[in-house]
C-alpha cells in the first residue's frame, strides 16, 4: 500500500526540531521525507499544518493479558500482591483466555498511539497470533520461572521457532522473569540458550528494594557481576524492566550498546516499588525505554501517561524541573524501545524506516501556541490519547478516529469481559 501524508508536522529523536513535510510511505517503508510542498493531490492526507506525525510509542514492558486481572489485590504490598491475588488466577489462565486479554490490550495500545509493544507472559503463540491478526508488532517472551524443568524453555524456543521475524512484525525474546524465581545457574543456561540462537532477553531486573537481598547468592555478587557472570550481556538484545534499586553511581554500567533499561514510573510508583535513578542513567547515555508494566499495576496501557509520570515524577522528587527533557522522555517513548526490542529500523520517520507512525491532531485547545522548538513539551506535558487521529504500523492503518481497522471492537470488549468472568470466579 502507498500512501502520502502532506502538510504534516514531523518529530523524531534524530531532529533538533519539528518539520512541516510531506511523508510517503510505500511497501511498510517510509519512502521519502521531504519539505511540504503545500500541494494535495486527490487521496492524499492533508495535515493542514495542525497534524503532527510521530514515530508510534513503544511500550517497552508489559504483560498484555493482564487487562482481565486489572482491578484485583489493589493496593497490596508486590509480594502479597502476585503470591495472594495475581499468581493464583494467572494459573487458571488458557490460551483462550490470553487471547481474549491481549486483544483487549491491543485495543487499549492502538487507541493510544501504541505501535509495538513487549510481553513477557504465557501462551505466548497466541499474543503471537493476536498481534499478527490485528498487524500490530511486538518483541515476545514466554515468562520464564524455574519450576525444575526446561519445559518453558523449551516453549520459548519453540515461540522462537515458530514466530521469530513473522512478517518483519514479531521479534521473540527470552524471558527468564526476574533473579528472584530463576536461579542463577538457570539464568546462566537461559543466557547461553539466547546466545546460541541469536535471540534477545527481557526480565524484570531490581524492582523492589529487598529482592536482591532475599536472594541465595555469594554476597560479592553485585548485580553488576551477576550480569556478567550470568552471560546476559552477551545477548543481541538485554532489555532491563524497572532497574528501580541500581546504584546511581554504577549507571555508567549500563550504558552498553546492547543492554534497554525499561522505565516504568507508574507501574513502580502504584506498587510502591519506588524511583529509579533515571536522571543519572540519561546522563550516561543509557539506552532507555518506557514500559507501562501490566494492567493490574498501573492500571492503563497509556503512553502518554507514561510519559508524563516520567518526566514530572524526577523533578519532584528530586526538585529539579530541569531534569528529564520533554524531547528525551519522547525519545525513550519511540526510538529506546523500539531499539530494545530488537526493531533497529524502526522509531525514526526517515526514508528507509518502517512506517510506524501515529498522528496527532494539533488543532485542539491545549495545542495552541505550539511551534517546531517546542512541539515536545506540548505533547508531553499537555497532549493526550484523546488527540490520537491514526495509528499506522509498517504502512496499515490500525486505528482511524475511533475506529479499528483489524479489530471487532465489541466482539473483542464481549469475549475480555467473558473471559474475565472465567477467570474470576470463585
Ligand atoms: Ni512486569
Amino acid at each position: 500500500m502507498a500512501a502520502t501524508f502532506r502538510n504534516v508536522v514531523v518529530w523524531d529523536a534524530s531532529r533538533s526540531a519539528a518539520e512541516l513535510c510531506d511523508v510517503s510511505i510505500e511497501n511498510g517503508m517510509v519512502k521519502a521525507v521531504s519539505q511540504a510542498e503545500g500541494e494535495v493531490k486527490n487521496g492524499d492526507f492533508d495535515g493542514k499544518g495542525k497534524t503532527a506525525l510521530i514515530p508510534g510509542f513503544v511500550n517497552a514492558h508489559g504483560h498484555a493479558a493482564m487487562s482481565l486481572l486489572r482491578g484485583l489485590g489493589e493496593e497490596l504490598p508486590l509480594m502479597d500482591w502476585l503470591e495472594k491475588r495475581i499468581w493464583p488466577v494467572e494459573a487458571r489462565l488458557d490460551g483462550d483466555l490470553v487471547r481474549a486479554g491481549t486483544d483487549l490490550a491491543i485495543l487499549e495500545m492502538l487507541a493510544s498511539g501504541t505501535t509495538c509493544f513487549a510481553d513477557m507472559y504465557f501462551f505466548m503463540d497466541r499474543v503471537a497470533e493476536a498481534s499478527l491478526d490485528a498487524g500490530i508488532r511486538c518483541g515476545l517472551s514466554r515468562g520464564i520461572i524455574y519450576d525444575g524443568s526446561d519445559g518453558k524453555l523449551n516453549e520459548n524456543l519453540t515461540l522462537a521457532k515458530d514466530f521469530n521475524g513473522e512478517k518483519g512484525l514479531v521479534n521473540i525474546q527470552l524471558g527468564p522473569h526476574a533473579p528472584y524465581t530463576v536461579p542463577f545457574d538457570y539464568m546462566k543456561k537461559v543466557a547461553g540458550s539466547a546466545a546460541e540462537n541469536g535471540l534477545g532477553v527481557q526480565l524484570h531486573w531490581l524492582e523492589t528494594e529487598s529482592e536482591w537481598q532475599l536472594l541465595d547468592l555469594p554476597r560479592d555478587l553485585t548485580p553488576e557481576k551477576y550480569l556478567e557472570e550470568s552471560g546476559l550481556l552477551e545477548v543481541s538484545n538485554l532489555l532491563l524492566a524497572h532497574c528501580v534499586w541500581t546504584d546511581p553511581e554504577r549507571a555508567e554500567f549500563y550504558a552498553r550498546s546492547n543492554v534497554t533499561v525499561a522505565h516504568n514510573p507508574k507501574s513502580n510508583l502504584k506498587l510502591g516499588s519506588g524511583v529509579a535513578p533515571v536522571p543519572e542513567m540519561l546522563a550516561m547515555k543509557v539506552r532507555l525505554a518506557i514500559g507501562t508494566d501490566g494492567a493490574a499495576s498501573n492500571n492503563r496501557l497509556d503512553m502518554w501517561d507514561e510519559m508524563r509520570f516520567a518526566a514530572l515524577l524526577q523533578k519532584g522528587v528530586r526538585r529539579d524541573p530541569t531534569l528529564m527533557a520533554a524531547k528525551d522522555v519522547l525519545a525513550m517513548a519511540t526510538y529506546g524501545g523500539a531499539q530494545g526490542l530488537g526493531f533497529k529500523n524502526c522509531g525514526h520517520i526517515r526514508e528507509g524506516c518502517n512506517a510506524d507512525m501515529i498522528l496527532i491532531d494539533l488543532d485542539r485547545p491545549h495545542y495552541m501556541g505550539w511551534d517546531f522548538e517546542s512541539l515536545p513539551w506540548y505533547i508531553v506535558y499537555a497532549g493526550s490519547s484523546e488527540d490520537i487521529l491514526m495509528t499506522v504500523v509498517a504502512g496499515k492503518t490500525l486505528y482511524e478516529r475511533g475506529e479499528f481497522k483489524t479489530l471487532d471492537e465489541e466482539a473483542v470488549k464481549a469475549r475480555a469481559l467473558e473471559a474475565r468472568k472465567r477467570l474470576t470466579a470463585a
